[in-house]
């Protein structure tokens, strides 16, 4: 949770909090906040979503979380491959954008293995929960690319 801006939550209390603005948000034409779950058992294991839609533009963001045990087993791949596919093909978003601290290079691995280009380095683009500032590697897909790469394969 270091890794994302707002920090692990301090109580039960605030997931709740989070949980019920999530539900509540989901007639919300312009949300996008799936649960990640194993395909087997159906338990929850992580997050994602898209974020930040701008009607200008057409573009959005995407963020992720996979919790800690389940880690480096192929499935924040896996997740961020699904949700690309459905943002360019189903919602037609022209371009999809994540950012991730340099410090945590696993996300920029699973950014660059779906196809995400590095754009560049922002230095202390965001202060975390704990006050410091990280630097961020900024990457982004176009629909056009995705779909043209999509074609060759
Ligand atoms: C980032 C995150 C979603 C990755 O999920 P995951 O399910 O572990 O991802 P995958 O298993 O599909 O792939 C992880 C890749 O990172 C690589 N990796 C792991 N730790 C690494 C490190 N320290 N340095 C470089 N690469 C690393 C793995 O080897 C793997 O690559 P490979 O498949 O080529 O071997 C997960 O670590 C997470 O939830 N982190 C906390 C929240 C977070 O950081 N969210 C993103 C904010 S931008």
């Amino acid at each position: 949770m270091d890794n994302l801006i707002k920090g692990a939550h301090k109580s039960v209390s605030e997931t709740i909090e989070r949980v019920t603005e999530i539900v509540n948000k989901y007639d919300t034409q312009e949300f996008c906040y799936w649960g990640i779950e194993l395909k087997a058992s159906g338990e929850l294991i992580g997050a994602i979503d898209l974020f930040k839609f701008d009607n200008m533009t057409e573009n959005c963001d995407v963020g992720y979380s996979i919790g800690y045990k389940w880690w480096n087993k192929g499935y924040g791949t896996e997740a961020l491959r699904a949700v690309i596919e459905f943002g360019f093909r189903h919602m037609k978003i022209h371009k999809i954008s994540a950012a991730h601290n340099t410090d945590n290079p696993a996300s920029g691995k699973i950014m660059r293995k779906v196809g995400m280009e590095h754009e560049g380095t922002i230095k202390h683009m965001i202060r975390n929960a704990k006050n410091h500032y990280k630097d961020c590697a900024v990457y982004g897909l176009l629909q056009e690319d995705y779909l043209k790469t999509e074609v060759i394969k």
